[in-house]
């Protein structure tokens, strides 16, 4: 039985999969949302849409693969028509935490380099402020005690991401910090302090990227666009 999130993330993903036009190359996010969106396109290509997609984690990939997506990759092509993605925080601005799954790094590669960037969430994704959600920052597993303690430095509780047990291992091969900040009033000025600590590779912090944000309420799909 799905609850009302999953009701409303199905409700996100199959709304965006009616942006998809021919002929596009689309970046394919990461997460449960991006699942449904997923799905149905694959229902689309089925029916004869003709689009290929970027997969921004190798979980997504499988999924893709599973529901009969062509794929095809940067050494191919070099700027996406569209990318679809989840996030788990978005700010009135558009601003985004991501990397809840841990896909941070490829989904900024893939979200950087499309045209349009559509972000699908449940309502619980919407907030006044970033930072209730711990933010997911990748690092490099050589040193990372200090790479935490630079990070703790700026006012974060970091915490190396488990899983099963087991440091989680990135599909980069790196570690993840789950920083948890009392808030992130400037994720713009956070994101650069962040990137200036040796060890970093990337933050979860998707600062003036996104262009459309469709979030699944009951019933129905709200779109929001950015307020220029
Ligand atoms: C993975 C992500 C996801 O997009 C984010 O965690 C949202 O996931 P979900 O749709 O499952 O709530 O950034 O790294």
């Amino acid at each position: 039985m799905m609850n009302s999130s999953d009701l409303q993330k199905k409700a996100a993903g199959e709304k965006a999969a009616e942006l998809v036009k021919g002929g596009m190359i689309i970046g394919l996010g990461s997460g449960s949302t991006v699942y449904w969106f997923l799905k149905r396109l694959g229902e689309l290509v089925n029916a004869g849409l003709k689009v290929k997609g970027v997969p921004s984690s190798l979980r997504t990939e499988g999924w893709a693969r599973e529901f009969n997506i062509p794929l095809t990759d940067f050494s191919e092509t070099q700027i996406l028509d569209l990318a679809i993605d989840g996030a788990d925080e978005v700010d009135p601005d558009f601003n985004l935490t991501k990397g809840g799954g841990g896909s941070l790094l490829r989904e900024k590669i893939v979200d950087a380099n499309a045209k349009k960037l559509i972000i699908i969430v449940d309502e619980s994704k919407l907030v006044k402020q970033l930072g209730k959600f711990p933010l997911p920052v990748e690092i490099v597993p050589f040193g990372w005690e200090l790479t935490s303690k630079r990070i703790a430095e700026l006012g974060a509780i970091p915490q190396l991401r488990v899983k099963d047990g087991e440091v989680f291992v990135s599909n980069n091969g790196n570690y993840i910090l789950d920083c948890q900040f009392e808030r992130i009033p400037n994720p713009k000025e956070l994101h650069k302090q962040l990137k200036q600590i040796i060890g970093v590779v990337e933050t979860g912090l998707f600062v003036e990227m996104t262009d459309l944000v469709l979030v699944g309420s009951t019933g129905k799909v709200e779109a929001l666009n950015r307020m220029e």
